[in-house]
């Protein structure tokens, strides 16, 4: 089987168009996201010291906590300018596809696939990670996906008062009716409906899936509100803690996962084991 490329479009946005490295840190949006992803995972991780695959786990936002946390953590990544940065997180750290992992069958705890599978625009390639992940995580163990939601790109536009300017609105629709963002915004992607994502982790043989919402539907009022000003949203601002509440308050309402940016689907794979 030949090994797999990862598109071009992708590697040249990570490795000089955007800095991944700053981006959970320079806004509040991106801070919202690190902290809601993290008591997520939290909530369902196997304790310490267990062992964790973060595969396109770029400069390792999330590796670096869950060291902190006493986790053993290996991160996969196909951006070389990430695996570097990602060397001072605490973790060991390869360049590689998730489409085609080096690790051996059942050799890990915890599959991390925060990444992949929107950069993945081809269901035959995400069937091929989710596989991977299902190959490599022990019975019993816990795979982890995040994807783009179908609606994030309409919601953010429309709250930066930009959604009929330039293009966007025609763009917009596009993404909304197939799923495939080109590349304008953002790079090459796809954005799921979040019942498709929890469906691709069904898909592929995780039992008891869970879907959960990230942001909540207030991250695009932290987002306007830093466009108004000029100036990032602290974490300990009042506007802040309402987007972290509406957050987690939403969780309990499944209707409401589509107002999130992005989207958790959590599975076990089927065997002995399973932890909560
Ligand atoms: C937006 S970043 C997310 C990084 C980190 N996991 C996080 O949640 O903050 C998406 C990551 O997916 C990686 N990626 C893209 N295509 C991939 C593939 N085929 N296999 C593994 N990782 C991939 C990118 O290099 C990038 O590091």
């Amino acid at each position: 089987m030949t090994a797999p490329q990862v598109a071009d479009e992708v590697l040249a946005y990570y490795s000089t168009r955007f800095d991944e490295h700053a981006r959970l840190a320079s806004s509040a949006a991106g801070v919202l996201e690190l902290v809601r992803t993290r008591e997520l995972l939290r909530r369902h991780l196997p304790a310490a010291p267990a062992s964790v695959l973060d595969v396109g786990g770029g400069p390792g936002a999330h590796a670096r906590w869950l060291a902190g946390d006493g986790y053993r953590v290996h991160l996969v990544d196909p951006v070389e300018r990430h695996v570097r940065e990602a060397a001072h997180a605490g973790c060991t750290v390869e360049l590689g596809d998730a489409r085609a992992l080096s690790c051996a069958d059942s050799s890990c705890d915890v599959v991390l696939l925060l990444g992949p599978l929107y950069h993945l625009p081809e269901r035959a390639d995400r069937e091929r990670v989710l596989a991977e992940a299902m190959r490599v995580v022990r019975p019993g163990g816990l795979v982890v996906a995040a994807g783009i939601q179908r609606f994030a790109a309409l919601f953010d536009h429309a709250s930066l008062g930009r959604l009929h300017l330039d293009g966007r609105e025609e763009r917009s629709g596009r993404v909304l009716a197939t799923g495939r963002n080109e590349g304008r915004e953002f790079t090459f992607a796809y954005f799921h409906r979040a019942e498709e994502l929890a469906a691709e982790v069904r898909g592929a043989g995780f039992a008891g899936t869970r879907l959960y919402g990230v942001e909540g539907p207030a991250d695009s009022v932290l987002k306007a509100a830093e466009a108004a000003t000029g100036r990032q949203v602290p974490e300990e601002s009042e506007l802040f803690a309402s987007a972290l509440a509406a957050a987690r308050l939403a969780e309990a309402h499944p209707e409401l996962v589509v107002a999130s940016s992005h989207v958790l689907a959590l599975g076990h794979k089927p065997g002995q084991a399973a932890f909560s």
